[in-house]
């Protein structure tokens, strides 16, 4: 039997290649591997082929896709125009058993995130899941736990691609350089709003071509209508994402890439405490307005800092009062001894204190500036064949959309609570620790 037959014998083979130097474009592809896989190809799945599946075509398209998988089977002839020869699949559970896939590409709806990215990890996959990886504390943490008991074998990545915009590192050189000086407090916002009532009332059938019962998945049924399905491509998320059982609103939304901006800089772990406040609960649809505040202690460069989340309107004070932040949309401030960073994704501003004259702020030379990142797609791929190393890995990112998902816990309790990190508890109010966790329908366990 070839050794290097299974996904798992190749992916350790690449490995040690890649550890001894060897490397992957010089080595004999149709000797190793077979004349239908070259060695520097990965066998990939594309998971949710349309909207902002489309989005990963480019970086997909210098590996072999051979699945691909859509509730909606009218998705598929353009999808084959890329992919040819790729087997088509409705159901992801069967698709992940496509026998020989390397990797994974989720780009479903955010209820089925968490359990497509496990049941491929639990398989052996590498796994780029679009973001929000999970809609719950404890889908954030099962993925992160798993991730991290095989991170020598598999890369992950979540899906915030703009964290390769170069502006990122840009921020967190200034922060661990001085820039505002000591780090007090971080303000994060993001002022899209969409608002609906309720889910929407059921209308008409699905036709014969859109697997409904499989769209809804692991989350509680209800009923079809077509206005889930209307929005235009990578934006019919916004059809959907508002509703707790398919989404988390602007927290896992706009929120997760905008906090990744904060994030990046700041070197957090899990919270302390947690508070939050916004609109008045409705039980079908997440809420617009929403403050958080999560206190996180001080780590081996800073002190202790207080991280905020505002969304939907609630916006932090301006450092000036000729600073619109609602016009800045999507942003991060960061408040220090010194003065403060002003940052959306692609630029920066620093108000220094009034009397600051500066001097305590040295720009790094050139050599130490962070080399660009890349293309954040090809990161993942590229990691898979050599390190296993991405920048958005399911440790990184599953601590912040862990954040992310309690500041909703916070807001449906309705009060302060205090925060377990290593074990994942709320300690002063025991009962709201029924929050933390998802209920899913019968047949649809997140470890499958
Ligand atoms: N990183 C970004 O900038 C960015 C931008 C837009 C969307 N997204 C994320 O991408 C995901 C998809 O968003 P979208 O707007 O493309 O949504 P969408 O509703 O258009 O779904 C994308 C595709 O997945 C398919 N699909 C849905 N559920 C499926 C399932 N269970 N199994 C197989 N196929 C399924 C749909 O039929 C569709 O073809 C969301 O999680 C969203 O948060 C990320």
């Amino acid at each position: 039997m070839n050794p290097l037959a299974s996904p798992q014998n190749r992916r350790q083979f690449l490995k040690s290649a890649s550890a001894t130097g060897a490397g992957l474009l010089i080595l004999p592809s149709t000797t190793l591997f077979g004349a239908a896989t070259p060695s520097k190809k990965l066998n990939v799945a594309l998971i949710g082929v349309w909207g902002r599946g489309l989005a990963h075509y480019n970086a997909l398209s210098a590996e072999n896709v051979v699945a691909l998988c859509d509730v909606n089977e009218l998705r598929f002839p353009e999808a084959l125009k890329k992919f040819p020869g790729a087997k088509t699949y409705t159901d992801w559970r069967k698709c992940l058993d496509h026998k020989g896939l390397d990797a994974v590409v989720i780009c479903t709806t955010d209820h089925s995130h968490a359990h497509v990215a496990m049941w491929a990890m639990n398989r052996g996959l590498h796994v780029y899941c679009e973001k929000p990886i999970g809609m719950s504390v404890e889908e954030c943490r099962l993925l992160r736990a798993k991730y991290l008991g095989m991170k020598t074998k598999i890369a992950t990545q979540a899906g915030t691609q703009r964290h390769a915009i170069p502006n990122f590192s840009r921020v967190r050189e200034m922060i661990r350089d001085g820039a505002v000086g000591d780090l007090s407090a971080v303000f994060v916002w993001g002022n899209r709003q969409l608002r609906r009532p309720g889910y929407l009332p059921g209308e008409g059938t699905p036709p014969s071509t859109f697997h409904y019962d499989q769209w809804i998945g692991p989350s509680p049924y209800h009923a079809y209508n077509p206005n889930y399905f209307s929005g235009g491509p990578g934006a019919n998320c916004l059809q959907w994402n508002m509703y707790w059982d398919f989404g988390t609103g602007q927290v896992g939304d706009m929120g997760n890439h905008t906090m990744d901006l904060a994030w990046n800089a700041i070197d957090a772990g899990h919270p302390t405490a947690i508070e939050a406040k916004g609109e008045a609960f409705n039980p079908d649809v997440t809420p617009v307005e929403l403050t958080a505040h999560f206190d996180h202690p001080a780590n081996d460069w800073r002190g202790p800092i207080r991280v905020s989340w505002y969304q939907g309107g609630h916006l932090p004070t301006a450092p000036k009062n000729y600073i619109d932040l609602n016009k800045l949309g999507h942003g991060a401030m960061f408040k220090g001894s010194k003065g403060i960073l002003l940052a959306d994704f692609n630029s920066r501003m620093l108000i220094p204190s009034g009397d600051s004259d500066l001097t305590y702020y040295k720009i790094r030379n050139k050599e130490k500036v962070t080399p660009p990142l890349g293309d954040f797609q090809e990161e993942f791929f590229r990691a898979c064949k050599t390190d296993l190393k991405t920048s958005c890995n399911f440790d990184y990112n599953g601590v912040m959309t862990e954040q992310m998902a309690l500041g909703l816990v916070a807001y449906r309790a309705g009060k302060k609570l205090e925060y377990d990190g290593k074990a994942g508890r709320i300690t002063n109010a025991p009962e709201v620790n029924a929050l933390l966790s998802r209920k899913y329908r019968d047949g649809w366990p997140l470890n499958g």
